[in-house]
This record gives structure tokens, C-alpha cells and sequence, in this order.
């Protein structure tokens, strides 16, 4: 495996995603972390240094230990991981202001035959994005010259003889348009064979999930959505009914959703399932509550009540499963700091484990969204459910502005269902990040055949969003608009006014609470 030393770049994940595109495992570390036991204990058949904000001048700059160039392994250095590299190697690094350089910038080859570069220049030059202050004015001994840009003479050098390699610019980003290459070429010189497939990933993953739990007892909280559902087969195929799951039913769930669930993991699957049916008990502690971070801290703290009460019956149980993902356990190098201000408590079980003393399984730790989907589709899930959209633990409620009712919820989940069914219609669903309704707090007037109506107004929601951080609202045709609010309006009785929500994020959220 590849290690990739990470110095606090913006877009150091990006490296691990070139990577394992080519089907090479690699895992990110903060450089705090890499010490000489550490290297030792991972062993990395290759290093690759990332970029960083600070400058090798810093009191405490970021630096690897010295070990990193003595292991033997090839090593490629990028932007400040090239300035690294050069003052740890004997080189020479200035301060930047008048070289600086920012955006875009063309690399002239001055010697292709570097392996480094095989295949990479296409024309005489190749594109390419700088972002750096510092520069390097003289590159380590045994190191050469193997391409320039204008501002950078420097731009890639390496020392052959040792497979050390050192480029100025960021090969990972979309603005570097052939850089996917530079890494291709890296991980030939180190040797790796791009045999990191899903398949093998999912046999690697049961041998260690059994070693882990051993013949003790797992629980699992389902949720419907696609990671705990991944994790949850997953985790039954290495371990059969040693794993129970527990699906926590709290009334806020979309049209048919817990017969779903519940079919297609204790029917399909023969997974031992819970359905803890605990509506009457979340809508009753809802009931008159029209706060929304007020709604979510019922639901939240209720939630782990629930959940508790039932994982207790599950005797002599020592794990808890969980759909943990790649991107919420890279310890991210933070050099701004300072808390962020919370803008909705997201509902989560975080704090479960040590409160109920388990211990965590979490086989999807080391793979990105996209990666479970592949994996979900390996375990033989069905295509729909793998490509569900995400849908939030506090469910409809954060859909529901206001006070909660029976009433609204059964209106809410008619229209939705109508919503999604055109959508699927129209072959938009797996275009769209997040669609759904969302039923407001007023009724307003209408008038259908010769009859005055006075019904609820709701507002459909669609978004396109890469990872649910920023968002933008879907640019729907004014027939297709047109078509589903007329449906809503005509099927679902209590609805009289159809609006869409054209607001980005930010400044708005995805969800209305
Ligand atoms: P917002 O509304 O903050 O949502 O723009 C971003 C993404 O997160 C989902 N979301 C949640 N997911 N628990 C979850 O599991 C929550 O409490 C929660 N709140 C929002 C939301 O659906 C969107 O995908």
C-alpha cells in the first residue's frame, strides 16, 4: 500500500481519489502522525508528500522524518512536498513574492525519457496547476532538470537513481488535465499492479471483520440508507446471525419506507432484524414542538434511548456496526482552527459506543462514497437501492417546518411519493443529488371545480451536489413543473398550492430545518 503523507493541502484527498481510481490502495496520514514507528509498522511500498499552506521558513514547519528517504521506497514530492524534499534533501528554498505563482501554467519538457513522464506529453507543452509562495532555487544533489514553466525552472526534477521524484505543480487537480498520468506513471515505478478491486476489497474485508469479532455478537443500526445497508451485508456474510440489526421506526419515514427495509433485509437477506415500531413514542415527544434544533435534539436523544433499550435484549452483544466512511475519519491538517459554528445538531449516534461499552466495527472506514456504492453492488444489492438518494435520520420531521402532525406527515408523504415517482418518470433520479417535498406551516386559498379550498401549500425540493457541502438547485423544465404540481394538487387531498425551491447552498441548506 501507498502512504500519502498529508500536509494540510485543500486537495490532498483528491491524490488518494487519482489513486485508487487506479485501483491502488493508498491511505492519507497528518504528518504529526508519521513518526519512524509508524513507517515502520506501515511499511508503504511508496510515499507521496502532499502540498501544504506553510513554508519550510515557519517556526515548526510540517516536515517527515528523515526516515521517509531512507526506507528504499520511491518517493514524489508535491508543491510544498517538493519544497520538503528539497530542504531535507540539500537543496535550496527561497521566499516566494515576486515567483509566486497561482492558477494556471504551462510545463516545457526538457527530457521525456524520465519514467515519470512517460506517455504525459502529448503537444510540446503540457498544462498544469501552480499554487505556491516559496520556490525552490536549487534542487537537492543527484537530482536533475526534467521540465519548466516559465516561473518555475524547477518544475519537475528527480533523482533517478533513487526513484525520487519532485514536481511543482498539483498533478491531482482537474486543472492539471492529463496529471491522472503522472500518477499512473509513479505507481508503475513503484511496482504496483492496480489489482485493488472491489472483489478483492470485499474478501479482505470478511477475513477481517471475522478475526475482529471472533464468535461474539454485533449489532446494527439500519437506517435504510445505502452505507449502514452495505455495511449491514457485508458485515452478515462474514458472520451470519452472529449480527442482529436494529431498525428504529420513529413515524418520520417516507411512504411504504418500513415495509422496505424490513422486506428486503429480514425476507431478502434472512438478516435477524429488529423493527423497533417506536412511533407513538417520537411523535408524542414531538407533538406541540415547532423549534427546529429543538425537534432535533428530541429526535436524537430519543433515538439512542431507543436503540439502547433494544440492543440490550440482544444478549452478550460486544460490537457495534457502523457505515462510517473514508472522508468522516480523515484527521484533517487544521491550521486555521478555531470551533465552527453549529448551524443544525446532525443526528448521530457518536457518542453510543462508550455509553453502552461496545466496541466499533466499521468495515467501510477506508472507502469514499462512491467506493460503498461499488462494494453495494459486488454484495449483488439491488441498482435502486444502491443509487437511493440520501435521506436524513430525523427523517420528514426536518421537512415539516413547524409543528408536527399526523395529518401533515400523511399529506407529506403522498405528495413525496408523487414527486419521486415523477422524477423516476422522467429519468431524472440518478441526475439529482437529494429530491423531496417539504409541507409548510400555511394554508392558503384555492378554488377547485366551483369549490373554495383552503389546504396546505408545500415546496418541492431538488438538488445536484457533490457531497451535500454545497448545492444547487436542479433546473427542472416549466412542463415538467407544470405536470407534477398538477398531479399533487389533483391526488393528494390537503394540498391546494405547489411551489419550487430555487435557493442554492449556501445561503440556504438542503433540508428547510
Ligand atoms: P443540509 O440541510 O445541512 O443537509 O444542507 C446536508 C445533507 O445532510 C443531510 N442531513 C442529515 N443527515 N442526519 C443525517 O444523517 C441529520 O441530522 C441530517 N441533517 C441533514 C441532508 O439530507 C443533506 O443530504
Amino acid at each position: 500500500r501507498l502512504l500519502i503523507v498529508d500536509f494540510g493541502s485543500q486537495v490532498t484527498q483528491l491524490i488518494a481519489r487519482r489513486l485508487r481510481e487506479l485501483n491502488v490502495y493508498c491511505e492519507i496520514h497528518p504528518y504529526q502522525n508519521v513518526t519512524d514507528g509508524f513507517l515502520a509498522e506501515f511499511a508503504p511500498k511508496a510515499v507521496i508528500l502532499s502540498g501544504g499552506p506553510c513554508s519550510v521558513f515557519d517556526d515548526g514547519a510540517p516536515m517527515p522524518p528523515p526516515t521517509v528517504f531512507t526506507l528504499g521506497v520511491p518517493v514524489l514530492g508535491i508543491c510544498y512536498g517538493q519544497q520538503v524534499m528539497m530542504h531535507c534533501l540539500g537543496g535550496k528554498v527561497e521566499r516566494g513574492h515576486k515567483t509566486a505563482e497561482f492558477g494556471r501554467a504551462y510545463v516545457t519538457p526538457k527530457d521525456v525519457t524520465l519514467g515519470l513522464l512517460d506517455g504525459w506529453f502529448e503537444g510540446e507543452r503540457e498544462q498544469v496547476w501552480m499554487s505556491h509562495g516559496d520556490h525552490v532555487s536549487e534542487i537537492a544533489p543527484d537530482f536533475e532538470v526534467f521540465g519548466t514553466s516559465p516561473n518555475a525552472p524547477f518544475a519537475i526534477t528527480a533523482d533517478v537513481s533513487r526513484n525520487f521524484y519532485a514536481v511543482q505543480f498539483h498533478p491531482e487537480v482537474h486543472h492539471t488535465p492529463n496529471g491522472a498520468k503522472l500518477y499512473e506513471n509513479f505507481i508503475t515505478l513503484a511496482g504496483f499492479t492496480g489489482d485493488w478491486t472491489m472483489g478483492a476489497y470485499r474478501e479482505d474485508a470478511i477475513a477481517k471483520i471475522r478475526e475482529q469479532v471472533g464468535d461474539k455478537k454485533v449489532i446494527c443500526g439500519l437506517s435504510g440508507g445505502v452505507d449502514s445497508s452495505v455495511a449491514a451485508v457485508l458485515i452478515h456474510e462474514a458472520i451470519g446471525d452472529q449480527l442482529t440489526c436494529v431498525f428504529v421506526d420513529h413515524g418520520l419515514l417516507r411512504l411504504g419506507e418500513a415495509d422496505e427495509v424490513v422486506a428486503m433485509f429480514r425476507d431478502n437477506y434472512n438478516i435477524r432484524l429488529i423493527h423497533a415500531d417506536e412511533q407513538e413514542l417520537f411523535l408524542g415527544a414531538l407533538d406541540g414542538q415547532s423549534d427546529p434544533e429543538t425537534k432535533r435534539k428530541i429526535i436524537g436523544k430519543l433515538f439512542i434511548d431507543v436503540f439502547q433499550k433494544y440492543a440490550n435484549e440482544i444478549e452478550g452483544a460486544e460490537f457495534l456496526a457502523q457505515g462510517t466512511l473514508y472522508p468522516d475519519v480523515i484527521e484533517s491538517v487544521s491550521f486555521s482552527g478555531g470551533p465552527s459554528v453549529t448551524i443544525k445538531s446532525h443526528h448521530n449516534v457518536g457518542g453510543l459506543p462508550e455509553k453502552m461499552g461496545l466496541k466499533l466495527v466499521e468495515p467501510l472506514r477506508e472507502l469514499f462514497k462512491d467506493e460503498v456504492r461499488a462494494l453495494g453492488r459486488e454484495l449483488g444489492l439491488p441498482k435502486d437501492f444502491i443509487g437511493r438518494h440520501p435521506f436524513p435520520g430525523p427523517g420528514l420531521a426536518i421537512r415539516c417546518p413547524g409543528e408536527i402532525t399526523r395529518e401533515k406527515l400523511e399529506i407529506l408523504r403522498q405528495a413525496d411519493a408523487i414527486y419521486i415517482d415523477q422524477i423516476r418518470k422522467h429519468g431524472l433520479y440518478d441526475e439529482i443529488w437529494q429530491a423531496f417535498v417539504a409541507i409548510l406551516p400555511v394554508r392558503t386559498v384555492g378554488v377547485m371545480g366551483d369549490y373554495r379550498t383552503y389546504d396546505y401549500a408545500c415546496a418541492l425540493r431538488a438538488v445536484t451536489s457533490v457531497d451535500g457541502m454545497t448545492a444547487d438547485f436542479y433546473p427542472f423544465s416549466h412542463e415538467f413543473l407544470g405536470e407534477t404540481a398538477t398531479r399533487i394538487i389533483n391526488e393528494v387531498k390537503g394540498i391546494n398550492r405547489c411551489t419550487y425551491d430555487i435557493t442554492s447552498k449556501p445561503p440556504g441548506t438542503i433540508e428547510w430545518e
